[in-house]
């Protein structure tokens, strides 16, 4: 049961897909007026674009492609920098390296997030872009992330990957920036197996991350435009399969963010007693996915004694979204004579050292959050689960 989508695979998700497959359309694109073209790419794309309340958004076929089409729509050039947090995915990292660009890690802070004084410290005459991660379902302190990037002309894009259904301050996570990115993988809040999106109220950006994702074609190949194509693009083209599977997730992605909220807030307040133990920081308490609940001990020895009893492991020691684990990683920055290894972001290091990341509703050995609940567990699991950690400390 690895996200919470994931975990409510069913009769919509079944009758989404036979509705395509009966028709015997599976391109993405169609004429609308045909009764055989079930356009769920497309009506997949407008609800997500509609929930966000933002213009646009496109399909992709996983947050990776997503984040590649985002950058190709700022138009990033060769060395160009970009800032991104020392905690987070490697497709982050990937991504920028695929268009060019240098990863500039920065430090996190107990939020688990990007630290915005320290992207400060980073920003070099060659900045142009700044990649904030809502890890684990949790926003970054956008409003000081934005006055940064308005202050020094950079364009912020959302890796909101791991967030689809949060918010900050009432706005969609991935809605704040110039394009915000999402990932269907599925360990995500909603799944087709795999597949991604990104949204954007820039036209522009739309028609350049339209272009990129589908061999420079514009928005749903409208019109001619053999002779005109404005960019070089590449194939990132869902096709109707996946659109079915997106539409009927998206549909249940209310209900999935209400759900774990409610399982949260009942798991965490079994554990807010515990002497020694805080919970990582939340800007915007009130726009969590809820998908993980993560603790921080005072102590590393601790915390790694008690993740060790819990069958489970500290997030510095998870294995893939930790910077210093990502040995492929390390050689190309090791390449570039860029800061790399363990020790390089010691803030970072010190604060995933202490923490554990407990399950609501994404169960992902990845994550470290191999322990704790699930969108599934009854008030009674949640309980003994509550009762399993305490155990253990
Ligand atoms: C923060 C983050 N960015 C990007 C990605 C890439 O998404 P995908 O696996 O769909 O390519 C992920 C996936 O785990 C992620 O967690």
């Amino acid at each position: 049961m690895p996200g919470p989508g994931n975990a409510l695979i069913g009769e919509e998700e079944l009758q989404q897909v036979v509705e395509v497959i009966q028709s015997g359309h599976v391109f993405r694109y169609g004429d609308l007026e045909d009764p055989h073209y079930k356009h769920k790419v497309y009506t997949f794309e407008r609800e997500l674009a509609q929930r966000c309340g933002v213009k646009h958004a496109l399909a992709v076929t996983s947050g990776s492609a997503a984040l590649i089409c985002a950058l190709k729509a700022v138009n990033l050039q060769p060395g160009d920098e970009v800032i991104v947090p020392a905690y987070t995915f490697v497709a982050t990292y990937s991504s920028i390296i695929f268009c060019g660009g240098i990863p500039v890690l920065a430090e996190i802070d107990e939020s688990l997030n990007i630290n915005p004084a320290d992207i400060q410290k980073r920003i070099t005459a060659k900045t142009r872009v700044i990649m904030p991660v809502h890890m684990l379902g949790n926003a970054c302190d956008m409003d000081a992330i934005t006055k940064i990037a308005d202050q020094h002309q950079l364009i912020v894009i959302e890796d909101a990957c791991q967030a689809n259904g949060g918010s900050y301050k009432g706005r969609a996570l991935g809605s704040i920036g110039a394009v915000g990115t999402y990932s269907l993988n599925i360990f995500k809040t909603i799944t087709a197996g795999d597949g991604g999106a990104l949204i954007t109220n820039d036209d522009n950006l739309y028609t350049r991350a339209f272009a990129f994702h589908d061999q420079g074609h514009l928005p749903n190949r409208a019109g001619v435009e053999v002779g005109a194509r404005s960019i070089l693009g590449i194939n990132f083209r869902v096709n109707e399969l996946t659109g079915a599977m997106a539409l009927a997730q998206l549909r249940k992605l209310d209900t999935i963010i209400q759900t774990l909220r409610e399982k949260k807030r009942k798991f965490k307040s079994l554990l807010t007693d515990i002497p020694g133990l805080t919970f990582r920081k939340l800007p915007d308490p009130d726009g969590e996915c809820a998908t993980l609940c993560t603790v921080i001990f005072a102590d590393a020895d601790k915390a790694a004694d008690v993740a060790e009893k819990l069958g489970t492991t500290t997030v510095a020691r998870s294995g893939w979204h930790v910077y210093a684990n990502m040995e492929h990683f390390n050689r190309w920055l090791a390449e570039k004579k860029l800061p790399h290894g363990k020790g390089a972001y010691p803030i970072t290091d010190d604060i995933l050292s202490r923490a554990i990341n407990l399950s609501v509703g994404v169960v992902d050995a990845g994550l470290g959050s191999a322990f704790g609940i699930n969108i599934h567990s009854t008030d009674s699991e949640i309980e003994q689960t509550a009762e399993q950690f305490r155990n253990c400390l």
